[in-house]
C-alpha cells in the first residue's frame, strides 16, 4: 500500500509513439513501447492522483483507474495533451513524438512507382515547449535520448522548453529505454544539476520521477 501523497493532484502523462501518415495505410513512426509512460501513469494513480494518460498505439492494457485518451498522430497528441493539461498540476511527456509529418498526406493509397520517390516532411509542433510557454504553476517533465554530451544537451533542452527536469537516457545501453522493462536514466534539472540513477525497473524510475516532481510542486506552492 503506497502513501497517498499525490491525492488531490491531477497528472497528465503522454506515452508511446506517434504515427505520421503518408497515406491511409502507410506511416512514419518509432519503436517506443509506451512502458515508461504507462509506469508513470500507474504509479501516480497508486499514489492517489487523478491521472489522464494520452497514449499512442502500443500493445499495453490501459492502467486501471485512469482516464485514457487514444491518439495516433502528433497533432492529435498535441490537442489532447494541451486540453488535459489546463487543469493539471504535473505533466510528464514520455511520448516519443515524431519530429516530422507528411506536409500533404495523400487521401488515397499511393500506388507503387518505378524508381525513387520523395516525401515532403514538415516539422511537428514541440508539445513540451508549448506547455512550457503556458506553464503557470505546473511542473513539467520531459524525457530525452542523446548519444553524446547528454547532460549538457538535456539541461539546454529543459531551458529551451521551460521544463523543470528531463530524464535522460542513452539508446546504446542494451535492454533499456525502447521496449525494455528497465531503464537507466540521469535526472537533469533545468539549473544543470543532475543525478545518475542506477539501472532499475521502469516502475521504480516512475516512483523517483514522481518524488522529484512532488518536491518541486510543493516548492512552487509555497512561493
Ligand atoms: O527535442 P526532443 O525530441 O529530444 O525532446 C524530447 C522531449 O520533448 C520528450 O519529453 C518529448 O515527449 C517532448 N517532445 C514534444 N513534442 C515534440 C518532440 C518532443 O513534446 N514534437
Amino acid at each position: 500500500c503506497r502513501p497517498q501523497d499525490l491525492a488531490g493532484l491531477k497528472v497528465v502523462v503522454s506515452a508511446g509513439p506517434t504515427r505520421e501518415y503518408l497515406d491511409p495505410v502507410r506511416f512514419i513512426s518509432n519503436p517506443s513501447s509506451g512502458k515508461m509512460g504507462f509506469a508513470v501513469a500507474a504509479e501516480a494513480r497508486a499514489r492517489g492522483a487523478a491521472v489522464t494518460l494520452v497514449r499512442g498505439p502500443v500493445a499495453l492494457p490501459d492502467p486501471a483507474g485512469t482516464e485514457v485518451i487514444r491518439i495516433e498522430t502528433a497533432l492529435e497528441l498535441r490537442d489532447a495533451v494541451l486540453a488535459a493539461s489546463e487543469s493539471a498540476d504535473l505533466v510528464v511527456m514520455t511520448a516519443a513524438v515524431a519530429d516530422y509529418r507528411a506536409a500533404a498526406p495523400a487521401g488515397e493509397k499511393q500506388a507503387k512507382v518505378a524508381g525513387d520517390v520523395t516525401v515532403h516532411l514538415t516539422p511537428n509542433p514541440d508539445i513540451l515547449a508549448e506547455l512550457g510557454r503556458r506553464k503557470g504553476r505546473r511542473i513539467l517533465v520531459g524525457f530525452a535520448m542523446e548519444t553524446h554530451a547528454g547532460v549538457e544537451r538535456a539541461a539546454a533542452k529543459a531551458q529551451r522548453k521551460n521544463a523543470d527536469f528531463i530524464l535522460l537516457n542513452y539508446p546504446t545501453q542494451s535492454g533499456t529505454a525502447f521496449g525494455g522493462d528497465e531503464n537507466e536514466v540521469t535526472l537533469v534539472r533545468v539549473d544543470g544539476s543532475f543525478a545518475a540513477w542506477p539501472r532499475m525497473a521502469k516502475r521504480e524510475v516512475a516512483r523517483r520521477l514522481l518524488d522529484e516532481a512532488l518536491r518541486l510542486h510543493r516548492v512552487v506552492q509555497e512561493n
